[in-house]
């Protein structure tokens, strides 16, 4: 059985990409290894975040997660902040870090492209997220493609903390789907899906209401062209619909080509919205139940109980190596 760990921070509104890039696989990973899901909120203090707005956001995600179908009593399902040995390997692990290392990460840039100040915890999140990972030594980390450069960056410190304090790091693999790694923006096929986007248009927000999903999906770019083709260098917006099509409905890039040959966008896309709703809604129908219940406490609790156990256990281990003293 392997050690699998996510993470997914609750610093807005979940979209259909987070869905499908990384939870659709937490579910189905959940069957055959032992799991850690984080609702990272230590990563999202990394920018400013309102502080009833944190809290109702990391409920939103924790109950997210159970509503996708992560199952508590097999998995933790915690909050980061709950386990505070992340943001004590997390240091630990910035002092093990170069910062040329951290300059060149992609998602530094782009977060901080064009800003007046940027804060230091966002330059050094990736030894965070590094430690989120090696604290459980996992081996699978299910994420989407913009996450695959921090999974090379937590490679690396294992490997360094190893040469320096002995073997004692799992290498962690990331876990990239092959269809749906990268969800694009709907008004826009060059760029990300994302819950920081200020047009609310271009993302799908898993708890945005049925009617408003129809109406973005009508609503989304296309091309010029006519058919439904995959072809992601001279047709990515309509490539993007595909996978999301393919991923919500089962069927492959080249089945789903199959099925609309000769049909019009308008009539892929009325297809396309029930099959993302066939997804979303049964989705959205057990977040509410669970919100409900108020059985989020208590299964956050007791997973955070469990996970704070494996945590302590490696630290443990990484203060002796390092030479800390004992208490
Ligand atoms: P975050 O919160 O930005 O995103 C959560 C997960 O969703 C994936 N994702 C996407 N996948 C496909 N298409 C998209 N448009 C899309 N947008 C987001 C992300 O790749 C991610 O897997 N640093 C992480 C959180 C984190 C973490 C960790 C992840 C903290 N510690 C430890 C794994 C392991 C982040 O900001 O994800």
């Amino acid at each position: 059985m392997k050690t699998v760990l996510s993470g997914i921070q609750p610093s807005g509104q979940l979209t259909l990409g987070n869905y499908i890039g990384a939870m659709k696989n937490f579910v189905a990973l959940q069957h055959e290894h032992q799991c850690y899901f984080m609702v990272v909120d230590l990563h999202a203090i990394t920018v400013q975040q309102e502080p009833a707005k944190l809290r109702e956001q990391s409920e939103a995600v924790a109950a997210l997660y159970l509503a996708a179908g992560i199952d508590p009593v097999k998995s933790s399902v915690f909050i980061q902040s709950h386990v505070p040995q992340h943001a004590e390997l997390g240091w630990i692990l910035t002092t093990l870090t170069n910062m040329g290392e951290l300059e060149r990460m992609t998602q530094f840039k782009d977060k901080s492209e064009g800003k007046e100040s940027v804060g230091a915890g966002l330059f050094v999140y990736p030894a965070l997220m590094a430690a989120d990972i090696l604290i459980y030594n996992a081996d699978l980390v299910p994420v989407g493609e913009d996450q695959k450069q921090h999974l090379e960056l937590t490679r690396d410190l294992a490997g360094r903390f190893n040469h320096r304090f002995g073997e004692f790091f799992t290498i962690p693999e990331p876990y990239i789907p092959e269809v749906g790694a990268r969800i694009m923006s709907l008004d826009d096929g060059s760029k990300k899906m994302s819950k920081s986007n200020p047009n609310p248009g271009s993302y799908i927000a898993l708890l945005d209401e049925p009617s408003v999903i129809r109406k973005k999906i009508s609503r989304a770019t296309t091309d010029s062209g006519s058919d439904v083709r995959y072809d992601p260098a001279n047709k990515p917006e309509v490539s993007n619909l595909m996978s999301i099509y393919s991923q919500c409905s089962g069927l492959s890039l080249s089945e789903v080509e199959r099925r609309f040959e000769g049909q019009m966008y308008g009539a892929f896309k009325k297809e396309l919205a029930e099959a993302v709703l066939s997804v979303i809604e049964p989705l959205q129908q057990r977040y509410r139940d669970i919100r409900e219940s108020g059985e989020l406490t208590r299964v956050l609790s007791q997973s955070a109980e469990r996970a704070q156990e494996a945590a302590e256990r490696t630290l443990t281990e990484v203060r002796h190596r390092m030479g800390f003293l004992p208490r």
